[in-house]
């Protein structure tokens, strides 16, 4: 399968992460000069994961981000539509289920918390998918989304856009990863991906409420916070 043929249909995007998952960490260290880690550690904070409540780590992929989500104590369990991530991911002691955004397998109010890194942007359907957290979110619960941004900075901007995402990463891909199309899909799909303020205005249109937003590393990365109305 090429690059081309990748337009979010669904089996695509999952059996090209099955194609990445074996090297999916180190290559994601890699590409952001270890940020990830910043970014996950600061995706916990934004949640504020507690003892004794339940929380949703949906595209959690190999359950890296899980597993930080975890440390606090509360009880998060790893849901994706890749097999082959979630296999990668086996020794780490997290609950993992395989899992389509469109679809989860939960009830209603199931969660105190979800979250979703690195993910919304494959979903097919992102709007349907933050609908379907919402749904699985009790009333008063919180959801944080990690993903990549816009850097508000113009000079930044158009160093991290035409340099960084249209050069350097296919490069470092090509040395790194098991599958470096994946990784101009990534710079792709990075690119045509709504600004902040965007993305703000469609978690609320998805029944979310308080939106509000933190930028990291420039805007590089952006987290969004939401609550379901009460
Ligand atoms: C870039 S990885 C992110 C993994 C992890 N959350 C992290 O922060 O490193 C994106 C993940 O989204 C998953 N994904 C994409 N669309 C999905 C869907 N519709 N349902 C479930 N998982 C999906 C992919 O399988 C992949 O594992």
């Amino acid at each position: 399968m090429s690059r081309a043929d990748l337009d979010k249909d669904p089996r695509d995007v999952a059996t090209m992460f099955d194609g990445v998952a074996r090297r999916y960490d180190l290559t994601n260290t890699a590409l952001s000069g270890g940020q990830d880690r910043y970014w996950r550690a600061q995706t916990r904070r934004a949640l504020a994961p507690q003892p004794g409540e339940k929380v949703l780590d949906l595209a959690a992929g190999t359950a890296v981000s899980t597993v930080e989500l975890a440390r606090d104590g509360a009880w998060c369990v790893a849901a994706d539509f890749s097999q082959g991530m979630l296999r990668a991911g086996y020794r780490r002691d997290v609950p993992k289920v395989a899992a389509d955004a469109l679809h989860l397998p939960f009830a209603d109010a199931s969660f105190d918390a979800v979250t979703i890194s690195f993910g919304l942007r494959n979903v097919a359907d992102p709007d349907a998918g933050l609908a379907e957290l919402a749904r699985v979110t009790r009333p008063g619960g919180r959801l944080v989304v990690c993903e990549f941004s816009t850097p508000t900075w113009t000079p930044f901007r158009v160093a991290y856009q035409e340099l960084m995402l249209a050069r350097v990463l296919p490069a470092i891909a090509r040395g790194v990863s098991s599958n470096p199309d994946a990784y101009i899909y990534l710079a792709e799909s990075i690119r045509d991906w709504p600004a902040q303020p965007r993305l703000a205005e469609r978690i609320g249109a998805a029944g979310w409420e308080r939106v509000a937003w933190r930028d990291l590393t420039g805007g590089a990365v952006a987290l969004h916070r939401a609550f379901k109305p009460a």
